[in-house]
């Protein structure tokens, strides 16, 4: 993960550049740092923690005036998470900052240290800066060439040579890196938050190119020095995406965010009583031909994809997989000519995802992206990209991400359905009108907030929670369980409604907490069974369900009655109180929630 910048222009490079670190302090914030270059050396400043120590640092001393700086934000891979082992790094003339990993680090430094170099901190880093350094004869191009064809891995490096003054060169493979193009200043980062403040247009920066940025220029060359022309592209959302507009946390920003995000996924593709739009590289003709589909995806985007394999199978009738990515990347999965491999992710960056994605694609399996990220890794690499224009999520618990998965995957499947006739006009008309009210609906329940607050003070000092429901409600309480451990550090844990009684049940006492997920009608009175069972075990229930439901309220002092659509679309607004309940519960316990101990938002390792 860690997230990068560089900073060379008009203005005063330190306030740029720990500006721009904030900003991608989501990436992780085990440790960060700085490197400025002036008139005769390269000052570098480094603190343990978040950006803000580091500024508390930088207040105390002096700097000298510079316009050019690297900077970093670390969530460590390679050596504890300490000062010595926070970025830049240095080796005498290289000065670098790195996000990634090197892979062959270990029999990298043993050639160095045969060569007489020393190395002073735990990480692959510092293997990368000492063979620059080593390769580095007054040729910058040459050197980084050569560093990165004996590299194996990942890496994004922002470089400052020591008696090369004014210029950042940075290079990337298989990690983000972005470049800021503004007027007489230029930015160097791993997303485009870093520096949207200051400008919207940016280019992507490929494998085996070198960017050379200057105050007034920035030239793209390929490993033999000669010019690359690179198309400028422009970010169409501003700053105020970025703040948190007088919420609390970015994480409650994000939930009440959530109807606007779905009314923009929706947009120009779902219509009144039909959807429309067309897959990029996948016509007719392909979809045809589809006999099964494989989801793949990490964490909150594979509960998405887990709700998606209900409605894809329901509409278009074709069998689905889901698989988290770090497994299929590595199970020999099988694959046939005819399957579609839909890899869901938010960032657009997971490791394991990114490799599933060209595992898919080495065995010339057609690749469906659904992505939040525009011109992310994954986007980028993908057959087809659906976007699914949440905006900017920065709280690492994901939220509104989620929810528009599962949008884009009803979207998906719909229009598969009627592109293969397996849909009736009405019924695509009904569902098409209902998810129409989606956003509606969800702005209902985030005016229950003050409700779920309520419940959160019942259940915030408790050490362990279930979260149980059936077919797509245990899919909902999956992702209502990882949000309540990832954000509050309770231990907790999902449970299919009917399967208690075959083992977990066993751990239910006197006061256990057990969050009963009760969306699908069909089956709500065998799910109201399995919460009177835990009932009579002692646990403490908090029922959700909606406002048609019957309930006896001698059993079920704790419950929550959400609007009533049909089962079908529940996953797409279920899932807000569960975020909300978490947040609330986690706010109680005064946990950090937007940055939760131990994780990043993007994943970028393995
Ligand atoms: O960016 P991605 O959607 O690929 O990320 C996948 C997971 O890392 C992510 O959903 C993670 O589980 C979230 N922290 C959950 O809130």
């Amino acid at each position: 993960m860690c997230g990068i910048v560089g900073y060379i222009g008009k203005n005063n490079c330190v306030k740029y550049t720990l500006d721009g670190l904030k900003h991608l302090e989501y990436r992780g914030y085990d440790s960060a740092g700085i490197a400025i270059q002036n008139k005769n050396s390269i000052k570098i400043i480094k603190e343990c923690g978040k950006i803000k120590e580091l500024i508390k640092s930088i207040e105390k001393i002096k700097l000298p005036e510079s316009n050019c700086a690297i900077g970093h934000t670390r969530w460590a891979t390679h050596g504890k998470p300490n000062k010595l082992n926070a970025h830049p790094i240095r080796t005498n003339t290289v000065t670098l900052v790195h996000n990634g990993v090197i892979e062959n680090h270990e029999i990298l430094k043993k050639e160095l240290e045969n060569k007489n170099y020393s190395f002073k901190t735990q990480t692959d880093t510092e293997v990368v800066s000492a063979l620059m350094d080593n390769y580095y004869k007054k040729d910058p191009i040459k050197a980084i060439e050569k560093t990165i064809t004996k590299l194996e891995g990942s890496y994004a490096l922002g470089i400052l040579f020591k008696d090369i003054k004014d210029t950042i060169f940075a290079v990337a493979k298989n990690s983000p890196l972005i470049i800021g193009i503004g007027e007489d200043e230029n930015f160097l980062a791993s997303d485009i938050p870093a520096f949207i403040n200051h400008t919207k247009n940016y280019i992507i920066l490929e494998k085996d190119e070198i960017a050379i940025l200057k105050k007034d220029s920035v030239k793209i060359v390929n490993l033999k020095g000669k010019p690359i022309g690179k198309k400028v592209e422009t970010v169409n959302w501003n700053l105020e995406t970025t703040k948190k507009n007088g919420f609390s946390h970015y994480m409650l920003k994000e939930i009440f965010e959530q109807p606007e995000a779905l009314k923009r996924c929706f947009n120009k593709r779902l219509l009144k009583t039909n959807v429309n739009f067309e897959f990029e590289n996948l016509p007719l003709e392909k979809i045809k031909t589809i006999k099964k589909i494989h989801i793949v995806a990490c964490g909150t985007a594979m509960h998405a994809g887990l709700i998606g394999k209900s409605i894809i199978e329901k509409l278009t009738k074709i069998p689905v997989e889901v698989e988290v990515a770090s497994e299929f990347r590595y199970k020999d999965p099988i694959l046939n000519a005819d399957d579609l491999v839909i890899l869901i992710s938010q960032s657009g960056e997971t490791a394991d995802t990114l490799a599933a994605l060209k595992l898919a694609k080495k065995r010339k399996i057609f690749t469906l992206a659904i992505v939040n990220v525009v011109a992310s890794s994954i986007a980028r690499q993908a057959d087809s990209v659906f976007y699914t224009w949440a905006g900017p999520e920065f709280a690492v618990a994901s939220t509104k991400a989620f929810t528009v998965q599962v949008a884009a995957l009803y979207l998906i499947s719909l229009n598969f359905a009627k592109m293969l006739k397996k849909i009736k006009q009405e019924e695509l008309k009904k569902y098409c009108e209902l998810l129409n009210e989606m956003p509606s609906i969800i702005k209902k329940i985030l005016k229950l907030n003050d409700e779920i607050l309520n419940y959160a003070k019942i259940f915030y000092k408790d050490k362990n929670m279930f979260f149980i429901g059936r077919g797509l409600d245990y899919c909902l309480a999956l992702e209502g369980s990882l949000k309540l451990k990832e954000i509050s550090y309770i231990h907790s844990e999902a449970c299919k409604a009917g399967e208690l009684k075959h083992g977990t049940i066993s751990l239910i006492e006197k006061n256990t907490p057990v969050i009963v997920v009760a969306s699908q009608n069909e089956i709500f009175s065998k799910t109201l069974t399995n919460a009177k069972e835990v009932i009579s075990r002692g646990a403490n229930v908090f029922l959700i369900c909606d406002e048609t439901a019957e309930i006896d309220e001698k059993n079920f002092k704790h419950f929550l009655k959400l609007p009533k659509t049909i089962d079908f679309l529940a996953p797409l607004y279920f899932i807000v109180p569960l975020q909300l309940f978490a947040y609330h519960v986690a706010n109680l316990k005064g946990c950090n929630i937007d940055k939760p101990r131990n994780l990043a938002k993007s994943v970028t390792v393995e």
